[in-house]
């Protein structure tokens, strides 16, 4: 059964300390999670000045993406349901000196959009959230028409063996992935929800990139 969000929260305040530690493992086994962030806020199509937010930032990783898109003129907001994650956000913006990363604590089922944002980034973050889909087509009710969207997530590997998509999954429980992790597809939540969608397969279908943007309605 999926993680409820108090359990989400628990778990990732335990994490946190470890969680940027812990993506070397994922480059030690050869994931170039760096490059499908990059790739990701490079979908966005943000320019200097945009307003960009980051759903379930955690730690701030993709901060240093962000900005180099926006600018010091631009505004970056992070949205986690987990302070402890937060902090550390907070530390990186802090020690770069950007003076233009708003951090909020929030639930992203329930956090309302700025009428101005740009752009919507998401990285390993709505797989593990059973209302994805809800917040997609909430998300794409409340941007502007043509703000971008780009979401970067593991996903169940259909193409590679049974016993080994297993085996990644049970890897990866402690970041929350359950058995129903099987059915997440959140780049189809965005081909139901926005428009001009573009996906690209990584590793044998264990990993996706996904954008689009918000039609007019
Ligand atoms: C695997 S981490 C990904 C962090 C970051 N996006 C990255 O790419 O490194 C998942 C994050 O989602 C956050 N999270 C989980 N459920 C959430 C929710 N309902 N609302 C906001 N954040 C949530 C967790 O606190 C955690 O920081």
């Amino acid at each position: 059964m999926a993680w409820s969000k108090a359990e989400f929260r628990e778990q990732y305040s335990k994490l946190a300390s470890i969680y940027d530690p812990g993506m070397w493992l994922y480059r030690a086994v050869g994931l170039r999670i760096s490059a499908y962030r990059q790739a990701a806020v490079e979908a966005l199509r943000l320019q200097p000045g945009d307003t960009v937010v980051d759903l379930g930032c955690g730690t701030g990783l993709n901060l240093p993406y962000l900005h180099a898109a926006v600018g010091d003129s631009g505004r970056i907001i992070g949205v986690d349901l987990t302070p402890e994650m937060l902090e550390r956000a907070e530390h990186r913006a802090r020690k770069a000196g950007w003076t233009n990363v708003e951090l909020v604590e929030a639930d992203m089922s329930a956090y309302r959009y700025p009428a101005d944002a740009q752009g919507l980034l998401a990285t390993l973050a709505l797989a593990t959230v059973p209302d994805y889909d809800d917040i997609l087509a909430r998300a794409a009710l409340e941007l502007p028409a043509g703000a971008r969207i780009a979401n970067f997530e593991l996903q169940w590997p259909e193409r590679w063996p049974t016993w080994l998509a297993r085996f990644a999954a049970w890897l990866n429980r402690p970041a929350g992935v359950t058995p129903d992790i099987v059915d997440r597809r959140p780049a189809d939540a965005i081909a139901r929800h926005f428009v001009e969608v573009e996906a690209r397969e990584v590793y044998f279908g264990a990993g996706i990139i996904c954008s689009g943007t918000v039609p007019r309605s």
